[in-house]
Order: structure tokens, then C-alpha cells, then sequence
């Protein structure tokens, strides 16, 4: 495959989950070719008829295995819960030299998904980071979108912030915000990502207490330009 239409394309790994179905349903929507990277294969087949259904019938989205996902595409998105982070990039590893690697994880530990528990790198980013190694671009963007927003036509009242290893990885990481339909800033170096990871916690604990299912953030008083 030529390196432009690896560019186009997307492999969610995790992406049968409901964050990872969703970031890949607004990719496929916005024309990216999305591979669902699943354990298994057939679940991942059935996602991904299942996004092809929501757009009726857009081609684009297929289903496979993480490994084959990874394999390829240049631009790798992990959506499993933190208990699978490190297993799940340790099977992929190999994949990913030279690539751009997109980290939704929250390093969530249950029951206590209310509370504020970052591991010891700093967060899973950094974690991904120090599995990786210097050969992969690490960013972590969408923590704080809640999959609720994410299938279906209406705007989000969220933005997104995008942390990672160079400035380069965090503008492309911007353009497939923009490309889900979401606003995008870019937070600075991957240790920022502490931020955006703990804030998820935040805004779980926003939702408990006040009965709602999806609280996010904004950004005030910027002038994009
Ligand atoms: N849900 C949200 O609204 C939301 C919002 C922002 C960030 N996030 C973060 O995004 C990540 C995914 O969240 P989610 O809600 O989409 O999770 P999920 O639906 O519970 O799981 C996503 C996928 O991860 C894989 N997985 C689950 N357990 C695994 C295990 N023990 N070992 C290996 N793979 C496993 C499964 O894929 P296969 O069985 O197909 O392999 C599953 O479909 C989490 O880190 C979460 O904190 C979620």
C-alpha cells in the first residue's frame, strides 16, 4: 500500500468498545477507511457492518484483528480499558515503529472510577511511551469524550485536548479531531496528558453527582486563529 492511503487509514484497536466504535463511526463518516482491531476477528467484522449500517453503507470501515489493524495502518488509536493497556500494545509493539500512535485510555481502576489514580509514569500516555519506545509518535486526545456524543449527528459540548511527543504528531492528531466533528487544542508535551487523564475522573464524578451522563470541558477566551 502507498504511504499516502496508509495515511488515510485508521486502525482502532479495542475499537469494538463503545469509545472506539464511536471515534471510528465519525472517521468513517468524514471518509477515512477505519480497521476495527478487535481479539477476535468476527467481533470485529460485526462492529464494523454495524458502522457501515449507521452510514448506510459507506465501504470504508473493516473488521480485524489488533495485529492485522496495527499491521496496516500508519495511524494506530487504542480504546481498551486500562487493565488491557499494557497487554494489548505489548502484543502490537512490533507494529508500530515509526508510526503515530493515538491513546484514549484512562487509567481507570475500578471500583473507585471517581477517584483519581494515575500510575506511576504519570499516565497511560506516558506509560504507552516507555513500552513504545523513541521510535513511535505517542499522543493522547479524547479522554474526555464521552461515547455518548460520538454516534450521532448532534455537535459536542466538549473539546479535546491533545498532548503528545512532538508538535508535528499533535497537528496531525488536531486534523482527526477536526475531522470527528470535535474542537481540538493543542495541551503541549505528553506529560500534560496527566491532565486530560485525571480530568476524566473529574468529570465521572461531575456526572454522578449532578445525574448526568456525559459532562465535559471548554476552553474559554482563545481566539483561534
Ligand atoms: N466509554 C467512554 O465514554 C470513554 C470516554 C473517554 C475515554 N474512554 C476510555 O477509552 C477506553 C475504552 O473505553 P470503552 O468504554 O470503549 O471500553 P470497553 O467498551 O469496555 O472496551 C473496549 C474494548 O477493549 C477490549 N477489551 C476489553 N477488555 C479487555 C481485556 N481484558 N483485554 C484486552 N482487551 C480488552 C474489548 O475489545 P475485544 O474484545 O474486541 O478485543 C472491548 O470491546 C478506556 O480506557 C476508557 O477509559 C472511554
Amino acid at each position: 500500500m502507498d504511504k499516502e492511503s496508509l495515511m488515510l487509514t485508521i486502525a482502532v484497536l479495542g475499537g469494538t468498545g463503545k469509545e472506539g466504535k464511536g471515534l471510528a463511526y465519525r472517521w468513517a463518516r468524514a471518509g477515512y477507511r477505519v480497521l476495527i482491531g478487535s481479539r477476535s476477528s468476527e467481533k470485529a467484522v460485526t462492529v464494523a457492518s454495524e458502522i457501515i449500517e449507521l452510514l448506510e453503507g459507506a465501504p470504508s470501515v473493516v473488521g480485524t484483528t489488533n495485529r492485522d489493524a496495527a499491521e496496516q495502518s500508519n495511524i494506530i488509536v487504542l480504546t481498551v480499558p486500562y487493565a488491557a493497556h499494557r497487554e494489548t500494545l505489548e502484543s502490537v509493539k512490533d507494529l508500530l515503529k515509526g508510526k503515530l500512535f493515538i491513546d484514549v485510555t484512562v487509567p481507570l481502576v475500578p471500583p473507585k472510577v471517581t477517584k483519581v489514580q494515575l500510575p506511576p509514569a504519570g499516565s497511560a500516555a506516558q506509560e504507552a511511551k516507555e513500552i513504545l519506545g523513541e521510535d513511535v509518535q505517542v499522543v493522547a486526545a479524547f479522554q474526555n469524550i464521552s461515547h455518548k456524543h460520538l454516534v450521532g449527528e448532534g455537535g459536542v459540548d466538549c473539546d479535546v485536548l491533545v498532548t503528545g511527543t512532538s508538535k508535528e504528531a499533535r497537528a496531525e492528531v488536531l486534523k482527526l479531531v477536526e475531522a470527528a466533528g470535535l474542537n481540538g487544542w493543542d495541551a503541549g508535551p505528553i506529560e500534560n496528558s496527566v491532565v486530560a487523564e485525571a480530568l476524566a475522573s473529574v468529570l465521572i464524578y461531575i456526572n454522578k453527582q449532578y445525574g448526568s451522563t456525559h459532562a465535559g470541558i471548554k476552553i474559554t477566551s482563545v481566539d483561534k486563529k
